[in-house]
């Protein structure tokens, strides 16, 4: 019998550990949850008999792959896969997968919850401001990008993107403007949502001069990672530009400079909740454990990120 283990340092809704037990139930599988765990050998100590994992931004790192000898898929219920090392998986014939899509919804809703609360001055009762007719930019137009667009129609924003990766024709289709370079992005667009993914060639690429391009009032709105803003020109920008607003769903390494030196020109979520909706857990959690069973049963790897 297959044994599943669900690593949630961050559990999943309720409901979503039901519908993923039912999944692998069906299945004839056993589900291991680990939830709220707090130490490493925690996870390496349940992991030792597992032959799949399903993880949120838990770290499936190599000491813990190499804690699991029975260990042949690890699903990241979500998009980001930064937290697993491919390496360790492609060096112990690990099969990892994301469940993209799923919990982008999520996500992009957020955005917006943290545009409003910072417009509206953190609903300190004085006078804020307003998203319609405002320019707002989307930096990578993927999953969670779409839904940024989506939901900024409905608030009546001018919506810009800029992604390398994705058709000028694409984003047309969904009335967004493609522009050519991402130095246009930040030059054009008051608001910017980043949805880039963290790796080599984006950690610390969010710099001093791109945000210094922003136009008066900017705001840079960051539901992705914080390991693609340099923190050194972030503080730099802070200080030079007494306009622009950081908001970012997990607050930066220097969190306390914020705290003393910017009161109220930053929203940070005390732990990382663009995806901690019931919807996005039911919705990536199901899919996980889905394409647990897919993969065993079926040998489909649709989703494989370590190919
Ligand atoms: C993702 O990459 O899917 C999001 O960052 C969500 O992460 P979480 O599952 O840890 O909430």
């Amino acid at each position: 019998m297959k044994k599943v283990l669900v690593a949630t340092e961050k559990p999943f809704a309720p409901v979503a550990v039901d519908g993923i037990k039912n999944v692998l139930d069906e299945a004839g599988y056993t589900m291991i949850l680990l939830e709220k765990y707090t130490s490493v050998d925690e996870l390496k100590e349940v992991a030792a008999s597992a032959d799949a994992m399903i993880i949120r931004s838990d770290q499936a790192s190599r000491e813990v792959i190499e804690s699991a000898p029975n260990l042949k898929i690890v699903v990241r219920a979500g998009a980001g896969y930064d937290n697993i090392d491919l390496t360790a998986c492609n060096d112990h014939g690990v099969v990892a997968m994301n469940t993209p899509g799923q919990n982008s919804n999520a996500v992009a809703e957020l955005a917006f919850g943290m545009m409003i609360y910072a417009l509206r001055n953190g609903f300190n009762g004085t006078s804020g401001s307003e998203l319609r007719g405002k320019k707002i930019g989307i930096h990578a137009y993927g999953n969670v990008g779409k839904y940024v667009a989506l939901i900024a129609k409905g608030f009546g924003m001018d919506v810009y993107g800029f992604d390398p990766f994705v058709s000028k024709e694409d984003m047309k289709k969904d009335g967004v403007i493609a522009l050519d370079s991402v130095e246009e992005l930040y030059k054009t667009c008051k608001f910017v949502s980043l949805h880039i993914p963290a790796n080599d060639k984006t950690k610390k690429s969010i710099n001093y001069q791109l945000l210094s391009l922003l136009p008066k009032g900017g705001m840079l709105v960051n539901t992705a990672r914080k390991e693609v803003i340099h923190e050194d020109d972030l503080m730099k920008i802070m200080q030079d530009r007494s306009d622009f607003k950081y908001l970012s769903d997990i607050a930066p390494d220097c969190l306390g400079e914020f705290q003393s030196k910017y009161p109220g020109r930053f929203v940070f979520t005390a732990k990382k909740m663009g995806a901690q909706t019931s919807e996005a857990n039911i919705n990536a959690g199901i899919a996980a454990a889905q394409q647990i069973v897919n993969f065993f049963e079926k040998g489909d790897e649709t989703f494989r990120v370590n190919k």
